[in-house]
């Protein structure tokens, strides 16, 4: 059994006509019957235009969004069965990376506020000297100077406030960290360092991750495995390497062909 299954999972959404005198709902299939593996320790990409259902795919499997039909199981458990009263304990087993940093951290808490919040929900007893050399072993591992730690997130540039959100979703020691998008807003030469930062944290510590992109070059970089989305469904999925060596997929190529060059240089 693979560490993370995701088996013919649909989330769908009912929005109302835009017409405000109509009484007729539309449905979205945002997710529309995705089959998935993730291998402990492996990089999954996951790949496809704006809209394609990428976020909500990454919500059902946070247990954000109650799927509409299909399970998910990870590490043996099948989330989908469990009671509500248990989601939020299991959901410290999967964080998140964001694409904007700024907008996921907290403005008013200090990095030590923030990383020790997010120690605390997996050790809630943690205090003291014990929970001081945590924070500063987070911002090492993240390649950031523990003596910043007072500092606030505005007092950052983009791509350390990136570190900050990486150390905080690494903090409460997940099975599983979900990154969606999580260099888009950077500019390109942080991005890489970002990337680098993950491809080394993936190496040190073992991390299993969904990386999720619009951009087929950027998860080339970094990911074992992709999985291409389009509609809400999964339409190729091959080692990394053989998919951009051999794409199978009308959509794959567009999207190879849609590939900046840049990609080249990471
Ligand atoms: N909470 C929601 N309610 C209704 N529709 C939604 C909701 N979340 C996402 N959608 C729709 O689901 C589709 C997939 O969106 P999303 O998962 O955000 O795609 P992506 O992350 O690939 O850009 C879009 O059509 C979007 O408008
Ligand atoms: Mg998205």
């Amino acid at each position: 059994m693979s560490y993370l299954e995701i088996d013919s999972l649909h989330t769908h959404f009912t929005k109302r006509s835009a017409n405000p005198f109509s009484s007729k709902t539309e449905t979205i299939r945002a997710v529309d019957g995705v089959s998935l593996t993730v291998q402990k320790g492996e990089i999954l990409g996951l790949v496809g235009e704006s809209g394609c259902g990428k976020s909500t795919l990454s919500r059902t499997v946070m247990q954000l969004v109650r799927p509409t039909s299909g399970s998910i199981t990870l590490d043996g458990c099948n989330l989908t069965d469990l009671p509500v009263s248990q989601i939020r304990r299991r959901r410290l087993d999967f964080q998140m990376i964001f694409q904007d940093p700024y907008a996921s951290l907290n403005p008013r808490m200090t990095v030590f506020a923030t990383l020790a919040e997010a120690i605390k929900q997996r050790h809630p007893k943690s205090r003291g000297s014990a929970l001081s050399q945590r924070v500063a072993e987070l911002m090492e591992t993240v390649g950031l100077d523990p003596r910043l730690q007072r500092k606030y997130p505005h007092e950052f540039s983009g791509g350390q406030r990136q570190r900050i959100a990486i150390a905080r979703a690494l903090a409460p020691e997940p099975k599983l960290v979900i990154a969606d998008e999580p260099v888009s807003a950077l500019d390109v030469s942080i991005q890489s360092q970002i990337l680098n930062l993950l491809k080394k944290l993936r190496a040190d510590l073992d991390l299993t991750m969904i990386f999720i992109s619009h951009d087929l070059g950027v998860v080339r970089y970094l990911a074992d495995r992709i999985v291409v989305m389009y509609e809400g469904k999964i339409v190729e999925e091959g080692e990394a390497e053989a998919l951009f060596r051999n794409p199978q997929n009308d959509y794959t190529k567009k999207l190879l062909a849609a590939i900046p060059s840049l990609a080249e240089s990471h």
